[in-house]
């Protein structure tokens, strides 16, 4: 269901459950973010269009989700994932993904359809979210912390970007009951 939201700075904002027709809406998204080359752990958006919508896809068939965030003039602005697997051991779980469009930063979206993204969570039964973060992101680690998540641990030097090491920081969110 879409649900509307009003930023910090005014601004109108949609967010909905992406369907395979946002393939390409959400691969340039992705891509964009990608090529600041700070925050996620790809440099471009590789996969294309057809890698995308499969994707999606995959998401949806194995009891995952996304969600997408829409600027009134229809570009795709931010997107969170949950991601899922056959596992018999992790089937509780599920790893969340997510990225604002530079500009739409800092006006309170990335908090929203976190939130967002959490109650959808509980609707499809997942007991547990986890995340992995690059350590020098201090502001996707702020708005993890607040709404709760928890750091999990540390994997040292687990990514290298142009010569340099940085660790990995696991973090979780507990929804279950216990
Ligand atoms: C991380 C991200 C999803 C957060 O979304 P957002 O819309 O910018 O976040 P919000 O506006 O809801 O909240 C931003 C918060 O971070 C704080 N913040 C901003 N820059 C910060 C920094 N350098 N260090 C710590 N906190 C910072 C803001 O003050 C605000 O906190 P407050 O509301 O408690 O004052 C978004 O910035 C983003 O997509 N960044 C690039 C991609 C990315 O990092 N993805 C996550 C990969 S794990």
């Amino acid at each position: 269901m879409d649900h509307s939201l009003t930023l910090d700075d005014g601004r109108e904002v949609t967010i909905r459950t992406a369907t395979e027709c946002d393939a390409f809406g959400v691969l340039v998204l992705i891509d964009a973010v990608a090529r600041e080359r700070v925050y996620l752990l790809n440099t471009e958006a590789y996969w294309g269009v057809e890698g995308q919508r499969e994707w999606i896809r995959a998401l949806h068939r194995t009891g995952g989700t996304m969600l997408v965030t829409e600027a009134p003039e229809g570009a795709l602005v931010a997107w969170a994932d949950l991601a899922r697997t056959n596992v018999a051991l992790t089937r509780h779980t599920a790893t969340l993904g997510t990225g604002v469009r530079a500009g739409w930063r800092d006006a309170g979206l990335g908090r929203a359809l976190l939130q967002e993204i959490t109650r959808a969570a509980r609707e499809l039964g997942i007991e547990k979210l986890e995340l992995h973060v690059r350590s020098t992101n201090a502001r996707a680690i702020h708005v993890y912390e607040s709404l709760g998540w928890q750091h999990e641990g540390v994997g040292l030097r687990a990514y290298k970007q142009d010569g340099m090491y940085e660790d990995r920081v696991q973090m979780g969110l507990w929804l279950g009951l216990a």
